[in-house]
């Protein structure tokens, strides 16, 4: 088996908020090996970004990784970097992928620019070098005229350009963890299967770890191996994709699956889970999901289920009952 080239124990990241504290991420543990996909999923609100950004230390004021957290990558324990070693890791070892491309490509700078900067930085490469492999990279993420593209200012592209403008500088020092936040969520299929096609192609030729943040269950069971579902801040269910997608453990994770469209040949209406995420300011006392529960017990009220690993290797947090 490979090594683990990400363990993250115990995370909490809360936001001190004028309205009080919200615990975004609040007790999550999980780890990546190389070479593997790890999806999270989950529904909007539930913590999955807040726990990327926290492992490439980028959590925006008024957010703060609270004192017993533990980020591991590669033999470093990222949390006790200086800023200045964290920088070092950013965009070279450790590199992240956004939905929003413009919060990571500079306005002012080519596109070659930005791509080449880190090649030069990072690997050491010369100008010219630089700008050769930066064509390179953008044909490989399928970039239509590389050799034109890499002259142009972010602002001279389309929304799925910059995408993979964006996938293309993630990808150029080779890294060994790419974190991958809806990374082609905005983009049409075929350019969202030709850069899911060369991140699959990095991770089984590298050995790259991947964690991919995704609302798409279908891109999971296509790309990753092991998934991770969160809840208001917590993972309820992690295991084999294979084994979760076919006897969920959680009720959440069965709203979750139940929710996906089918081929049935005909358009179904989805059941949906019923209610929202309950506020992360206001949770409840008992089980977080059981206000949305079906299947809630008196002691699912009062009593907080604990992330259990059983014997098959999944871990699931609900009373036994269910
Ligand atoms: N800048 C912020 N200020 C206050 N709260 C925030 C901020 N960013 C995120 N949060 C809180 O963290 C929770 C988790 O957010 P996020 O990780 O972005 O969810 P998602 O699972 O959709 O990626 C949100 O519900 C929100 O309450
Ligand atoms: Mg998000």
């Amino acid at each position: 088996m490979a090594d683990t080239v990400l363990s993250i124990e115990n995370l909490r990241t809360h936001f001190y908020t004028r309205d009080g504290v919200v615990p975004a991420v609040d007790g999550v543990s999980l780890s990546v090996r190389g070479g593997e996909t790890l999806a999270i999923v989950g529904e909007s609100g539930c913590g999955k970004s807040v726990t990327a950004l926290s492992v490439m230390r980028l959590v925006p004021a008024p957010g703060r990784v609270l004192a017993g957290s533990r980020v591991y990558f590669a033999g470093l324990d990222l949390l006790a970097l200086s800023e200045r070693e964290m920088r070092t890791v950013r965009g070279n070892k450790a590199a992240m992928i956004f939905q929003e491309p413009l919060t990571s490509l500079n306005p002012v700078f080519t596109i070659g620019r930005q791509i080449g900067e880190s090649l030069r930085l990072h690997k050491g490469l010369g100008k010219k070098a630089a700008r050769e492999k930066s064509v390179e990279l953008l044909a490989r993420v399928g970039m239509p005229q590389p050799e034109r593209i890499v002259d142009e200012y972010p602002h001279a592209l389309s929304g799925g350009m910059r995408q993979r403008a964006m996938i293309a500088m993630a990808l150029s020092c080779g890294p060994r963890l790419l974190i991958a936040d809806e990374p082609t969520t905005a983009l049409d299929v075929t350019v969202q299967a030709q850069i899911l096609e060369v991140i699959r192609e990095l991770r089984d030729g590298s050995g790259m770890a991947v964690m991919l943040i995704t609302h798409n269950l279908g891109l999971v069971a296509e790309m990753a191996g092991r998934v991770a579902v969160m809840y208001a801040g917590k993972i309820v269910e992690q295991g084999e994709v294979s084994a979760v997608f076919d006897s969920p453990g959680h009720p959440y994770t069965e709203g979750l699956l139940n929710s996906l469209p089918r081929l049935t040949g005909r358009t179904e209406r989805l059941p949906a889970i019923p209610g929202v995420v309950p506020h992360p300011a206001c949770l409840p006392a008992g089980c977080l999901f059981e206000p949305r529960c079906a299947k809630a017990a008196e002691r699912c009220r009062v009593e907080r289920p604990e992330l259990l690993l059983r014997p098959d290797g999944r871990q699931i947090s609900c009373w036994p009952q269910n």
